[in-house]
């Protein structure tokens, strides 16, 4: 029996669930399920066939709009607007790491896919000096989530344009009190970093904050000397200036709004090579306990992992991976290629490993495979805690796996959860999510055999890697390979509160 490793998931909640008591600050939390989005006008201007698909308005023949300032999330309907479609966001920001504050523009390159009279970008706090659109001053106004920003002339049906919002101030970071997480962006003695999930992006940038608008990112940090700025993605440029010191960072491929991230401090990096040319690179704090000359022992075993998981899922998704370690925060986050996890995990014999296992698998599911909605949050969680169990069949065997499986399917039984495949938000990381979902995924393995079960997630990873899916989606593909009807197989996993005996796996 593997007994240390039952229900590892469930630690890693309970660890983050443990920093509420030193949340040090008062910004109520913006993540109410109930919370309509900010007052500002989604109607149409004149007549005709108002099409509503949720979170679009639109009018048929093209005639001009307010884009809705809602993308029509059924948990966070403040999240993303309507109207357009992000291409690229490019940060460029001062951050004053001493102080928590920064300042700068943000840009933001889109497709409108209504005619445009005005549109709405989220944003909370912070300072707005000016907006121009395609290079001119455009009027704005703001709600308690939203600018809602009126180009001089409407921008029409399917052309580019860019918006670049310069603004100042410093970022709040939230209590998510149904999670009791702090989220958002965190000073912490000598750096800073941000975990936006599932929708703190909007606190420090200006964006469309819903994962279904996938873009591509160039973040250009600037801090003082001698700190770093670390992003997502590849380091392409180092530019120093006047006692401070230009981070130009790259990320090509598509990534959510809550995946972007900024650490900065006192940071040095470490380089080793990865498998299939994928290089690693690691943050270390400068004055980490356990040294910063090399990685601590929980990264030792990162390319075994990518080969692994290479292997189970198809290829892995990014140029480059890694992490970020940030001191004294009980957390991590599956910040796209450069995952932030706190010292305490990291330095945790019992959790180190199995918690780098989870959010590298995070980089096929969550991070290249994005939620379609919130409400289809089982195909992250669920599916990195699978991640888990595949790392540990492979390092410590079936046995060890089973061992782990069963012992988390018995913790689950003991007390109610709700439905993985609507868990509600204040159930969003909850148990039935992480560990009901993976063992839905553990279930259908046992129910249609190992090989169209393996066939089906690479299917599902290979169609759907770089975009987003709902569960919908993944019910497809597993019918489509299997060649069956799993209708009852997934009413009975996803979407009832009762939980299913666990079937075995046929030897
Ligand atoms: N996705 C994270 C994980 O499972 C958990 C998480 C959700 C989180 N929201 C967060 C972590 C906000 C830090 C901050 O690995
Ligand atoms: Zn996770």
């Amino acid at each position: 029996m593997s007994a240390p490793r039952l229900a590892v998931a469930l630690v890693v909640v309970l660890a983050l669930a443990g920093c509420s008591s030193e949340a040090p600050f008062s910004t109520p939390s913006t993540a109410q399920p109930s919370t309509t989005s900010g007052a500002l006008p989604t109607t149409t201007p004149s007549a005709g066939t108002v099409t509503s698909t949720p979170g679009e308005t639109s009018i048929a023949g093209g005639m001009p709009i307010v884009g809705s300032s809602s993308i029509g999330d059924p948990y966070f309907p403040a999240l993303g607007s309507g109207g357009f479609d992000v291409d690229h966001y490019l940060l460029d920001l001062y951050i004053d790491v001493d102080e928590g504050w920064i300042s700068g523009t943000t840009t933001i390159t889109a497709d409108a896919t209504s005619t445009l009279l005005a549109f709405s970008l989220d944003l909370i706090g912070l300072e707005v000096s000016s907006i121009t659109v395609d290079g001119l001053p455009a009027d704005f106004t703001r709600s308690d989530t939203d600018i809602l920003i009126e180009p001089g002339l409407p921008i029409p049906t399917g052309e580019r344009f860019v918006v670049a919002v310069t603004y100042e101030g410093s970022p709040e970071p939230v209590l998510v009190p149904w999670f009791g997480l702090v989220s958002g962006w965190q000073n912490r003695s000598g750096a800073t970093f941000v975990v936006a999930e599932p929708d703190a992006a909007r606190g420090w940038f200006p964006g469309n904050d819903h994962p279904s608008d996938k873009a591509t990112f160039t973040l250009r940090y600037t801090v003082d000397d001698p700190y770093l700025a670390i992003g997502n993605g590849v380091l392409t440029s180092t530019l120093p200036g006047d006692g401070v010191t230009t981070y130009v960072w790259e990320m090509d491929d598509p990534m959510t709004t809550y995946l972007a991230t900024v650490v900065t401090g006192n940071y040095v990096r470490i380089d080793r090579e990865g498998p299939g040319g994928v290089p690693l690179r690691d943050f270390i704090p400068a004055d980490f306990e356990g040294g910063a000359d090399e990685v601590p022992a929980a990264f030792d075993r990162v390319g075994e992992m990518i080969e692994v998981f290479s292997d189970t899922f198809g290829p892995y998704p990014f140029d480059v991976y890694g992490h970020a370690i940030v001191d004294g925060y009980p957390g991590a986050l599956e910040t796209q290629t450069t995952v932030i996890i706190g010292s305490s995990i990291v330095d945790s014999p019992f959790l180190g490993e199995i918690v780098v296992a989870h959010e590298l698998a995070h980089m096929w599911f969550g991070d290249s495979v994005s939620p379609a909605t919130w409400q289809d949050i089982w195909l992250n969680e669920g599916f990195a805690t699978f991640g888990e169990w595949v790392w540990i069949e492979h390092a410590d065997g079936p046995e060890a796996m089973l061992a782990t499986v069963e012992g988390t399917h018995a913790s689950m039984s003991r007390t109610p959860h709700p439905a993985p495949g609507d868990p509600g938000v204040p159930e969003l990381f909850g148990d039935s999510v992480y560990l009901r979902g993976g063992l839905t995924l553990h279930a259908l393995r046992a129910e249609v055999g190992d090989d169209l079960f393996f066939e089906a997630l690479r299917a599902y990873y290979g169609r759907f890697a770089g975009g987003t899916a709902a569960t919908a989606d993944f019910i497809a593909v597993a019918e489509e390979v299997s060649n069956r009807d799993l209708t009852a197989f997934f009413d009975a996993w996803l979407y009832s509160t009762e939980l299913p005996d666990l079937p075995t796996i046929p030897e």
